[in-house]
């Protein structure tokens, strides 16, 4: 059965952990679509792990479009969720033609990264019909500002402007957040307090949802692995194992464990 928005917050009314990968081709989305995982993100990560450039920064909309339609053409069941990439949702109306473009291609949701600034393109989004899902934390589009890839909401200010951001992009109408590289008790607070599923990397085990990148879940990224980064390639040498024992360890509260979390 698909999985759409509803079944995701049926999980998360139930304590249901959901299960989300990152994907961007038709291959690998046959692959997670039998072994049952929830969510595939088309993320813009591609623009690291496919195109080989240091930051998401240079990906474009219509690179977007492109691998979305090639993860739809091979999508039977799993919810579509895909990035509006660094610079196409600068304002409310530049975000609504760029979303309509993802959304035509095959996406079921798309996703923004930042803060309280989102909130009036986050509004404008549902108003027009197209689900959003927000992204705040490590915002990785941001890292020239942020100056690298570091833990966010590590000073009571940082974990209460989090916490703040969160409740005011559910309350704009996001329908599902991203939580990135926090401490795990804000993202159990972040997904305690919030009535929309949360979907965590880096940010504990009490989320609702987690998501990694898939080509780190298969050690092929190179250089030394985040501290949430399990390789599931360790016990196998089948893709489809290791995704399988992504998936089930997702749902059966195994991974991630205290090991890849935060704690300030
Ligand atoms: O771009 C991406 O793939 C992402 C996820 C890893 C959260 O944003």
């Amino acid at each position: 059965m698909a999985i759409t928005l509803k079944t995701l917050l049926n999980y998360k009314a139930t304590q249901e952990k959901f299960s989300v990968l990152t994907a961007y081709d038709a291959a690998f989305t046959t692959i997670m679509n039998h072994v049952g995982i929830d969510a595939i993100m088309i993320g813009d990560s591609l623009g690291m792990v496919i195109q080989g450039h240091n930051t998401t920064v240079p990906v474009t909309i219509s690179q977007m479009t492109y691998h979305v339609e090639c993860v739809s053409r091979a999508n039977e069941h799993a919810l579509l969720i895909a990035d509006l990439p660094f610079m196409s949702y600068a304002t409310p109306k530049q975000a609504l033609r760029n979303a309509a473009k993802l959304m035509q291609s095959g996406a079921h949701i798309i996703k923004v990264e930042g803060g309280e600034w989102l909130t009036s393109t986050i509004k404008k989004l549902s108003k027009c019909g197209i689900p959003v899902c927000a992204h705040i934390g490590l915002t990785p589009q941001s890292v020239n500002k942020l100056g690298g890839y570091f833990v966010q909401g590590k000073t009571p200010q940082d974990f209460d402007r989090l916490l703040n951001d969160a409740k005011l992009l559910e309350k704009a109408g996001a329908n599902l957040l991203v939580v990135e590289c926090v401490p795990s008790a804000l993202g159990k607070v972040i997904s305690d307090t919030l009535s929309i599923p949360t979907i965590g990397i880096g940010a504990g085990p009490d989320t609702d949802g987690q998501v990694l990148v898939s080509y780190d879940i298969l050690g092929l990224s190179p250089g030394k692995p985040a501290k949430f980064v399990k390789n599931f390639m360790d016990n196998t040498s089948s893709i489809k194992n290791a995704i399988k024992a992504y998936h089930q360890a997702v749902k059966s509260k195994q991974f991630p464990g205290s090991e890849h979390g935060y704690h300030s």
